[in-house]
């Protein structure tokens, strides 16, 4: 507890959680699982669980963290003592810290595919190029592992240096400028798809709701990206809120985030599928949709390599802060439990999760099928970890919520949530039994429908072994 910085400005943490909110879950995974799901019923889905599950959750991680003021699994453990609750609570860092760990190893992935983009529009490559060609050269791509992998190894090594020396500092000018720089040019964006697509299109598939055309598992996924966008259920609010300053309003801060990220997904989103539309695209198209939809607006559009230039660093900004987000906790607890030099925690962190990455690699091309996860799973590596984040989050966040709403002393909390009484009974309700019977009815419904239904159990398994080896290491330590 001693020695933990407080952010010296009020609105940093604002700014610090909005960067890791913001990012490929916007731009990237959010187009391409609404499409893949079949439009307004995912999207209805995703922003009910935002509005009456995340926001809440989202306000009971942040009150997690800057009341125990440590990364989340010691500020847990800290928790669990001072409130006198069991110590089982503490698989909440674990199971954050295993997320963490699979969203990371993906992240840079995709955030390469970025990268190439950056140095396609910058160069000029794509002026005047055809949707063909363009299709064409995104699956050259992801045929290749080694292209890959050198673009996947320079992005996690960049938000490896930054989190290494430290982070905050640089970032925080940076965010102040790119962010908004960011909603400037995704309205460019729309606007060009307004004129030159089919926005009709895109808003009555955007914005019809007709929850019979989705899926069992879209439920899930719909449930799991809106923890994954908000950053939920795995520690990066849990770190941030431990450098909150004790005077900002958590309510108040939670509602911004949550506004601020829906806004950015739902222009996102609009301006994709009116593109998608206007070119008569696939709306199912799976992962490449934002890599194939909007190196086609800039190739066609005027001073398009320019805006598609700067779009494109703008999009690997909003990666970075969302991936220092993801290996700050685990880098921190590293730090705190086992006495590492903060650049050898991160080190860590960041090799694994880059050798896990290269399964992600191999997933789009020599592992895209007949491997045992097909066998196993029937979905690539890929596909699978994603499955198993879109389950870790949410339970991850119910966690969270059981935690905050039953364990902890409510007299603490009402006290460190700051509101008027009327507010924290609408929040304990929300977190009490709200998001819990949410979450559960998403769960009972879906995960036993999914191919390979020992998922949840290889889930439970995980928890229970990264909590006995907390108690192990604990014992040894001691
Ligand atoms: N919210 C980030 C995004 O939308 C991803 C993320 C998930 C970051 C979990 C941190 C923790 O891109």
């Amino acid at each position: 507890m001693s020695g933990h910085n407080v952010w010296t400005h009020k609105g940093t943490f604002l700014l610090a959680a909005v960067g890791s909110a913001v990012g490929l879950g916007n731009l990237w995974r959010f187009p391409y699982l609404t499409g893949e799901n079949g439009g307004g019923a995912f999207i209805l889905v995703y922003a009910l669980t935002i509005f009456a599950v995340g926001i809440p959750i989202l306000i009971a991680e942040t009150m997690l963290g800057r009341t125990s003021r440590q990364s989340p699994i010691m500020g847990m453990r800290h928790l669990t003592k001072t409130h006198k609750t069991s110590r089982a609570w503490e698989s909440i860092g674990w199971l954050g810290a295993a997320s963490a760990f699979l969203i990371l190893s993906f992240y840079s992935v995709i955030a390469g595919w970025a990268l190439h983009y950056t140095w396609l529009m910058l160069t000029g490559s794509l002026v005047g190029a055809d949707a063909q060609t363009i299709s064409d050269g995104f699956n050259a791509l992801l045929a290749s592992p080694g292209l890959m992998t050198l673009y996947h190894t320079l992005f996690i090594a960049g938000s490896a240096l930054i989190v290494g020396m430290g982070i905050h500092k640089g970032i925080e000018s940076g965010l102040r400028i790119m962010m908004p720089a960011l909603f400037v040019i995704l309205i460019v964006v729309l606007i060009y798809g307004i004129i030159n697509g089919d926005v009709g299109a895109a808003a009555s598939f955007l914005f019809t709701f007709n929850l019979s055309d989705l899926s069992l598992e879209g439920w899930l996924q719909a449930m799991g990206q809106s923890f994954f966008t908000l950053s939920l259920g795995m520690g990066a609010i849990m770190a941030y809120g431990a450098y909150m300053s004790s005077e900002a309003s958590l309510t108040r801060t939670a509602i911004a985030v949550a506004f601020v990220d829906t806004a950015v997904a739902m222009v996102a989103g609009l301006a994709i599928f009116s593109l998608v539309f206007g070119a008569g695209l696939e709306t199912g198209q799976g992962p490449g949709l934002m890599f194939v939809t909007l190196p086609l607006a800039f190739a066609e559009m005027p001073f398009g390599a320019l805006v598609g230039g700067v779009f494109f660093i703008l999009v690997l900004g909003a990666a970075i802060s969302s991936s220092i987000s993801l290996i700050e906790p685990v880098a921190a607890f590293l730090v705190e439990r086992f006495d590492m030099t903060r650049p050898q925690a991160v080190m860590i962190m960041v090799v694994a999760a880059w050798a896990m990455g290269l399964l992600t690699v191999v997933s789009f091309n020599v592992w895209a099928e007949g491997t045992i996860f097909h066998s196993l799973f029937g979905r690539s590596a890929f596909e699978f970890i994603e499955l198993l984040t879109n389950i870790f989050m949410p339970l991850g966040g119910l966690m969270i919520a059981l935690f905050a709403g039953w364990a902890l002393t409510q007299s603490e909390v009402m006290k460190e949530l700051g509101t008027n009484a009327t507010w924290f009974k609408i929040w304990r309700f929300l977190v009490r039994f709200v998001g819990p019977a949410a979450v559960s009815f998403v769960f009972l419904r879906t995960i036993p429908q999914v191919e390979g239904y020992f998922i949840p159990a290889l889930g439970s398994l995980i928890i229970v072994g990264a909590f006995a080896a907390s108690q192990r290491l604990r014992h040894t330590k001691a």
